[in-house]
């Protein structure tokens, strides 16, 4: 007898953010079936608002696995994630796969804080879970080092980063999500650290306008614990895509 040979179901929430639509396009393509959470309506897309819990019950029943791409970054993290958790609980307990970031135990940033809370409220919640760290992405450190490269002089802070492509980021969460759960996942990170310096350089040079670079010595506790690598993870540079690769891609196009 034949066995029939069914997808398993994902909700993606945040499936219309950076991340999430790669997460969603890298699932649809290996013939998964994928739904997106979004507050707005859209193709594909079932609707609901994790803040309010509006929609949030029916977007996860049937589910197999979620993964929560979604982010708020007006301190409120850890609420959207309850409103999952609780209805993961209804849904017959779903695998539910959390993206967070590296360092978020050793960077004290307010946004950082709420994504420890998130992976603590997620480990204790029972479900079956993945908790993958990854590094800051391509986009955000172009983000960071674009603004001041209309200046003569460009200064950046001395510190370093280890940028990752979404892609990348979205391929090992489409893994993870079609595994068993792993609780805390080995953390995700680019494929080089380069210097702030460096990396502006690499956005000035992409963008035909290169400037001279001044590294400046940043005060404050967070700008130490950037300073001392809380945010890098030297031993996983398991992205491919580089910074300057994607910077080639990017030619052209606005973000
Ligand atoms: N950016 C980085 O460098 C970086 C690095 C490591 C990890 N991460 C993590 O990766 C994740 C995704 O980041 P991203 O940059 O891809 O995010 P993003 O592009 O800003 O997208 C945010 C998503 O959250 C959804 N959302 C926000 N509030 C919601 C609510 N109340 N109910 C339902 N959905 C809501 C939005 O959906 P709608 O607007 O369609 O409702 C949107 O799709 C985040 O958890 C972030 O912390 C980011």
């Amino acid at each position: 007898m034949a066995l029939e040979v069914v997808g398993v179901r994902i909700l993606v929430t945040g499936g219309t953010g950076r991340l999430g639509s790669a997460v969603g396009a890298r699932l649809r393509a290996a013939g998964e079936e994928v739904r997106v959470l979004s507050r707005r309506p859209g193709p594909d897309v079932v609707r609901g608002d994790l803040r309010t819990g509006r929609g949030i019950d029916s977007a996860v029943a049937g589910m197999d696995v979620v993964v929560h791409c979604a982010t708020d970054y007006l301190g409120r993290e850890a609420a959207l994630a309850r409103t999952l958790v609780e209805a993961a609980r209804w849904a017959g307990a779903p695998h539910l796969v959390y993206v967070s970031i590296v360092g978020v135990d050793r960077v004290p940033l307010g946004y950082y804080r709420t994504k420890r809370e998130t992976e603590e409220l997620i480990a204790a919640s029972g479900l079956p879970a993945t908790i993958q760290r990854a590094t800051q992405f391509h986009g955000l450190v172009r983000g960071l080092l674009a603004g001041a490269s209309r200046l003569p002089v460009v200064p950046v802070p001395r510190v370093s980063f280890q940028p990752v492509d979404v892609r990348d980021v979205a391929n090992r969460l489409a893994d993870l999500a079609l595994a068993e759960p792993a609780g805390r996942a080995p953390d995700f990170g680019g494929p080089e650290i380069l210097t702030a310096a460096e990396l502006a350089a690499a956005v000035g040079e992409a963008s035909g306008r290169p400037r001279r670079i001044l590294p400046v010595k940043v005060p404050g506790e967070t700008f130490r614990a950037y300073a001392d690598g809380g945010h890098l993870t030297p031993g996983h540079r398991d992205g491919v895509i580089t910074f300057r690769q994607y910077l080639a891609g990017q030619a052209g196009h606005a973000s």
